[in-house]
C-alpha cells in the first residue's frame, strides 16, 4: 500500500480519513484529495437501515469494496472486516484475502486480536486498529475510557497494537486526554473519531458530516452540509415544475 502512515505522523501532517460505499461518493473523495477511504461496516446504518453494525456481512462488505475501488482511484481503500469474519485466524485470512481481491489495500480489524492480526500481517496485509468504543460488540453507544481501569486497557491494547505491526489505529469515542496519552505513546498514527485533537487525524462518516440523516447527532459529529435540506429542496422543485409542466423545457426536450 502506498501509504506513509508513521512519515506523516512524524512529519505532523493530519491523517484525513472519510468513510465511502460507492463509486461515485469514492470518485469525489478520490479528486478531494483525502489520505484514506474507509468502507466501513456503517454501511449497516447508513446503506442498509440497521441499528448497528451487527448484521453487515462479509458479502455486504465485498459488494461495496468492489464499487468504491472503482472509483478510488489514487486513494487507499481499507476495508473494514464485519463482525464475525474474523472469528478464527482461518476466516480472518480467507476473508482479507477477499478484501484484497475486492480491491482495498489493507483492512481495519476492531479490538485487539493478537493472532488473528498476526496472520494478516505475517502475509503481508495492511491491518489498520480499532479501539475504545467497538460497534460490533458494544452493548450501548457510549464514551470508552472514563473509568481508570478501562482507560489502562484501551492504552495497554494501543501498545500491543503498535508493537505488533498494524499502520495505524483508530480511536472511537474516548477521552481526549486518553487519546493524546495514547497518540504520545505509540510510534504508528491515531485516526480519531470522538476522540478529540491530539489524534493525527480525524475520520467522520461521509453521510454524517453531509447532513443526510439530520437526527444522528452525537457530540463529536459536525456537520459540514445539509444534503439533507438541499436534496429534499430539490426534490421539491423537480416535484412542482413536473406538476405545473414547466419541466421538461424545450432545452431539456431531443427535436
Ligand atoms: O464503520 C465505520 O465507519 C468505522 C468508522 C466510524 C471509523 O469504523
Amino acid at each position: 500500500m502506498k501509504f506513509d502512515a508513521v512519515g506523516m505522523k512524524n512529519r505532523h501532517e493530519k491523517i484525513i480519513m472519510l468513510t465511502a460505499y460507492d463509486f461515485q461518493m469514492a470518485k469525489i473523495l478520490d479528486e478531494a484529495g483525502i489520505d484514506l477511504i474507509l468502507v466501513g461496516d456503517s454501511l449497516g446504518m447508513v446503506m442498509q437501515g440497521f441499528m448497528d453494525t451487527k448484521s453487515v456481512t462479509i458479502e455486504d462488505m465485498l459488494y461495496h469494496t468492489k464499487a468504491v475501488s472503482r472509483g478510488a482511484k489514487n486513494t487507499p481503500v481499507i476495508g473494514d472486516m464485519p463482525i464475525n469474519s474474523y472469528r478464527t485466524v482461518e476466516d480472518a485470512l480467507n476473508n482479507a484475502k477477499l478484501f484484497l481481491e475486492a480491491g482495498a489495500d489493507g483492512v481495519k480489524i476492531e479490538g485487539n486480536k493478537p493472532e488473528q492480526i498476526n496472520a494478516l500481517l505475517d502475509h503481508g496485509i495492511p491491518v489498520m486498529g480499532h479501539l475504545g468504543l467497538l460497534p460490533q460488540t458494544a452493548g450501548s453507544y457510549r464514551v470508552k475510557g472514563k473509568k481508570p481501569e478501562e482507560a489502562q486497557k484501551i492504552l495497554k491494547d494501543a501498545l500491543d497494537l503498535d508493537q505488533r505491526g498494524v499502520f495505524s489505529m483508530v480511536l472511537e469515542c474516548i477521552p481526549e486526554s486518553l487519546a493524546k496519552k495514547i497518540t504520545e505513546t505509540v510510534k504508528i498514527p491515531t485516526i480519531g473519531i470522538g476522540a478529540g485533537k491530539y489524534c493525527n487525524g480525524q475520520v467522520l462518516v461521509i453521510n454524517d458530516m453531509l447532513g443526510f440523516d439530520l437526527s444522528f447527532a452525537p457530540r463529536y459529529l459536525k456537520r459540514y452540509a445539509n444534503l439533507n435540506k438541499i436534496i429534499k429542496d430539490a426534490v421539491a422543485r423537480f416535484k412542482e415544475e413536473v406538476s405545473e409542466g414547466t419541466y421538461p423545457d424545450k432545452e431539456h426536450t431531443y427535436h
